[in-house]
């Protein structure tokens, strides 16, 4: 077993974990931070994306010692501090972004993501940074229109549900 230590969601972090388990196990296994869902363990779903260092990361493709010294964010930490909907989560909610809400922690941690980098995305930039992302409710309208929304642009003509 191996200590590894790292900063996640402005909190120290820490555990013995092996050299296999991985960023999302430790996560959801040592630290109860259960929003990182796993839908697929192979790196194809993106239920498991987290930030490290500030990008966004499939947790399922990282070693949690590999994360060793990292600065995370799951999540857990994407609320406003008085516990609020950030301006992402409260777009997801107005524009039906979800249904059963299973790919949405990894789906709201990949648009934070894509606005901090392009804060004014074309819908055709939107779908190709969600590619790693996939729902199997949505059919993905409305998750595009909830990260246009939440840029500030105009969603009023584009294709819903
Ligand atoms: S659980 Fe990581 S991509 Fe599916
Ligand atoms: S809302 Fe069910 S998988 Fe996306």
């Amino acid at each position: 077993m191996t200590e590894v230590k790292m900063t996640v969601n402005g909190k120290p972090a820490s555990g013995a974990v092996e050299g296999r388990t991985l960023l999302a196990s430790f996560l959801r296994e040592n630290l109860s931070l259960t929003g990182t869902h796993i839908g697929c363990d192979t790196s194809q779903c993106g239920a498991c994306v987290v930030h490290v260092n500030g990008e966004a990361v499939k947790a399922c493709t990282m070693l949690a010692v590999e994360a060793d010294g990292a600065e995370v964010k799951t999540i857990e930490s994407m609320a406003n501090p008085d516990g609020s909907l950030t301006v992402i989560q409260q777009a997801f909610q107005d524009h039906h972004g979800l249904q059963c809400g299973f790919c949405t922690p990894g789906m709201i941690m990949s648009a934070s993501a894509l606005l901090k980098d392009n804060p004014k995305p074309t819908e055709a930039e939107v779908r190709h940074y969600l590619d790693g992302n996939i729902c199997r409710c949505t059919g993905y309208h409305n998750i595009v229109k909830a990260i246009m929304a939440a840029s500030g642009q105009d969603v009023s003509a584009l294709a819903a549900e």
